[in-house]
């Protein structure tokens, strides 16, 4: 954990940099859980290497003058397609935690998804976000507990305190074998808690006979199926996306439900290793969404390129999970929103490089993948 905000360290130029510098200043065991990935790490690494696997070809010669990044989403326009991951406990990397996240997004127009596993109260995060002028949107990340008066009070709470949507997370019925934490052996310090499920009950442990399965016939006895998905909008005014689908015939189901959106991840590495990509998910599900609800997409967007092609494959805006806890190791608020101020640039000079004048218009952007370069692989206009 870091003890001490820092100023900005100079000669950062990219969310690389800012990892490199990051990986420094924090500990073995906290830099196990914040970036580490389940098992053998391979989706986490295959995430980042899909987007830049994939070439942009430019169009030249065309008008740009008055371009934007300017998006819709969920019937507000938000000044460009970034949003802030939900992530658990970001005290771990520095004292201000989520409050340095929401002041740094707010000010950068940013989308701020707000983790149940916050360690700062969702009340005290929307407090500093939401006076921001020319915001992003502010959005509630729902783990869905056993005891369902909790998590109703828990919705209720984030109602009252200004979230404009629910993202419940569906990816996660269980935790990765996450083997680089278990290696590092990490633990929660004093100090840093989930404070939002203060006061959470867990059910009693199932007693079992010596043959029978802890994870099958006790832990996800309570997990969540698409029942809960409807008991969930029965109990909110809130619109709700859920967060972690990669098949089509799930996002179909989600839309039978009642889905306000959904955003395409695989939890960025940490639950099933080898799962796909979601830059490979991406086409599929966007075929199969045809626009009925918005579809966003997280898991190694690591530059403003990366953004592009998610756009440019169909996505409706991006979310960035590990790039912003580095930025809030290095130098708390104003890390953040130099990762953020870094990424939209970038975002800004790919589509500027690409002819691409606003994100309206990024389907048309050309792509080709490296294996097969320079063919009218996905939208070659
Ligand atoms: C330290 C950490 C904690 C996370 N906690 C949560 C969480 O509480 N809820 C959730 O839905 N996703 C969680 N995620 C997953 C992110 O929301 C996101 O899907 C992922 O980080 C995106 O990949 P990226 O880190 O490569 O950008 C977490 C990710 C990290 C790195």
């Amino acid at each position: 954990m870091r003890t001490a905000p820092h100023d900005l360290p100079s000669g950062l130029a990219s969310l690389g940099d800012h990892e490199r510098y990051a990986r420094e200043v924090l500990d073995d065991p906290t830099w196990a859980y914040l970036f580490g990935a389940a098992a053998d790490e391979l989706t986490h690494g295959r995430n980042i290497e899909a987007w830049r696997e994939l070439e942009l070809i430019p169009r030249v010669l065309r008008p740009l003058a008055g371009g934007h990044t300017r998006i819709e989403l969920l019937g507000r326009e938000r000044p460009h397609p970034i949003l802030v991951a939900p992530m658990a406990f970001h005290r771990l990397a520095h004292p201000d935690g989520e409050l340095a996240t929401a002041l740094a997004a707010a000010a950068l127009g940013a989308g701020l998804v707000v983790s149940t596993q916050a360690s700062c109260r969702l009340e005290d995060v929307a407090g500093t976000f939401l006076p921001g002028e020319d915001r992003g949107p502010l959005w509630f990340q729902l783990y869905l507990q056993p005891d369902r008066a909790f998590t109703r009070d828990l919705v209720q709470r984030a109602e009252a305190a200004g979230y404009e949507a629910l993202v419940l997370t569906v990816d996660a019925p269980v935790q990765g074998a996450r083997d680089r934490e278990r290696r590092a052996g990490f633990r929660l310090p004093a100090g840093v808690r989930a404070v939002n499920l203060d006061g959470l009950r867990s059910p009693p442990p199932a007693t079992l006979p010596a043959a029978q399965s802890a994870l099958f016939d006790d832990l996800l006895l309570h997990a969540p199926t698409w029942d809960d998905v409807s008991w969930l909008r029965s109990v909110t005014r809130l619109p709700v996306l859920l967060k972690g689908v990669l098949h089509a015939d799930d996002a179909r189901l989600a839309i039978e439900h009642g889905i306000a959106g959904l955003i395409v991840s695989n939890h960025g590495g940490r639950t099933l290793d080898t799962a796909i990509t979601t830059a490979a998910a991406l086409p599929a599900l966007v075929e199969t969404v045809q626009g009925r609800v918005p579809l966003l997409v997280d898991g190694g967007i690591r530059r403003g390129s990366d953004v592009l092609k998610a756009m440019a494959l169909g996505a409706s805006a991006v979310l960035v999970g590990r790039p912003v806890l580095h930025g809030l190791a290095n130098a708390g608020a104003q890390g953040v929103a130099h990762v953020l101020r870094l990424l939209r640039d970038e975002l800004e000079i790919a589509m500027a490089l690409t002819g691409c004048r606003t994100l309206a218009d990024a389907g048309k952007v050309p792509m080709a993948t490296r294996a097969r370069k320079n063919q009218d692989f996905f939208n070659f206009s």
